[in-house]
C-alpha cells in the first residue's frame, strides 16, 4: 500500500508559512507583493484556473491585479499591457494565462515579460538561466514536483527517474531538476518504444503525458515513487490523472492522486515564485 501524498494538504501548509512571512513585511512597513495575472478570451478552463490563483493570492496576502481582456484583443494592445506591467514597481509577477485565444502569438507575448517578473518561468532568459544553473525563475509544476517528493521522503540522489511527457511547461524542466538533484534521469515520449519496460526502471516515475488512466501497474516497478501530472476531464465532468490509482496504488511506495495532487502545488509554486521576486527586489 503506497502513501498517498496530497498536495492540497502540503500546499496549505506551505501558504500558512508564507503568509506568516508576508505578515511579517507588512508589520515592518513593506507593501504586499503583487501578482498580475492576464487572462484574454472566455475559455471556461482558465477562467476557472485563473479564478483559483486570485483566490490563493488572496489566502496568502499578495495582492492579485486581474486584468480580462476580450478574445479579440490584438496583439499590440496585449502587449502594451504586459509592457506597462513589466515596468510597474509595484508589481512582481507577471502571469499570461496560456493558451491565448487564436491569433495571437504566445511566444512573441512571453518575450514581452521582464524575465524578473516572469513567474511561469517561461521566457527564454529564465529557460536559459535554468539550464545554466543561473538565478532566476523556474516552472511552477516541476517546482511542485520536487516539493512533493521531498514530502514523501525520496531521497532523488542516485535514484532513476524516468519522466514521461517532454513539454516546456513540465516535461523537460522537472526532468532537469530531478538531474540536479543527483538522479539518473530518462526522458519518454510518443515515440519511445516499449515504454512499459522503461518505466519498469524508474525508482521515481512522473507521469505528464495527458492520457487519462494510461499508466497501469505494468508501468511501475514495486516500490517505485509515482506523480501523476495528468489532468484530464472525464465525461462526468469528474478529473482524472494519467495514473490508473487504484491499479498502481497497492504496489508504489508513495503516489499522489489527481485531483488534490500536483494541482494545488502549481498554485503554491506560482505564489512562492511570486514572493521570490518580491524578496529579490526589496530586501
Ligand atoms: N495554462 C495552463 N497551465 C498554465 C501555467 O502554468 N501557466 C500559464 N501561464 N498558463 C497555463
Amino acid at each position: 500500500m503506497a502513501k498517498v501524498v496530497y498536495g492540497s494538504e502540503l500546499s496549505a501548509e506551505l501558504k500558512q508559512q508564507m503568509k506568516q512571512k508576508i505578515e511579517g513585511y507588512v508589520a515592518r512597513g513593506m507593501r504586499r507583493p503583487c501578482l498580475a495575472v492576464i487572462l484574454a478570451g472566455d475559455d471556461p478552463a482558465s477562467h476557472s484556473y485563473v479564478k483559483g490563483k486570485e483566490k490563493a493570492c488572496q489566502a496568502v496576502g499578495i495582492e492579485s491585479r486581474m486584468h480580462y481582456l476580450p478574445a479579440t484583443v490584438g496583439q499590440k494592445e496585449l502587449e502594451c499591457l504586459i509592457d506597462a506591467l513589466s515596468q510597474d514597481d509595484g508589481v512582481d509577477g507577471i502571469l499570461v494565462q496560456l493558451p491565448l485565444p487564436k491569433g495571437l502569438d504566445e511566444d512573441s507575448a512571453i518575450l514581452r515579460i521582464s524575465p524578473d517578473k516572469d513567474v511561469d518561468g517561461l521566457h527564454p532568459v529564465n529557460v536559459g538561466k535554468f539550464f545554466l544553473g543561473e538565478e532566476g525563475f523556474v516552472p511552477c509544476t516541476p517546482l511542485g514536483i520536487m516539493e512533493l517528493l521531498k514530502r514523501m521522503e525520496c531521497d532523488v540522489e542516485g535514484k532513476r527517474a524516468v519522466v514521461v511527457g517532454r513539454s516546456k511547461l513540465v516535461g523537460t524542466p522537472v526532468a532537469r531538476l530531478l538531474q540536479n538533484a543527483n538522479a539518473t534521469v530518462t526522458v519518454c515520449h510518443s515515440r519511445t518504444r516499449d515504454l512499459a519496460s522503461v518505466c519498469r526502471e524508474a525508482d521515481i516515475l512522473v507521469a505528464a503525458i495527458g492520457k487519462p488512466r494510461f499508466i497501469t501497474k505494468e508501468f511501475v516497478k514495486p516500490g517505485a515513487f509515482v506523480i501523476d501530472v495528468g489532468v484530464n476531464r472525464k465525461d462526468d465532468g469528474h478529473l482524472c490523472g494519467d495514473v490508473l490509482f487504484e491499479d498502481v496504488e497497492p504496489i508504489a511506495a508513495a503516489i499522489t492522486p489527481v485531483p488534490k495532487g500536483v494541482g494545488p502545488m502549481t498554485i503554491c509554486m506560482l505564489l512562492a515564485n511570486t514572493l521570490q521576486g518580491y524578496e529579490r527586489k526589496m530586501l
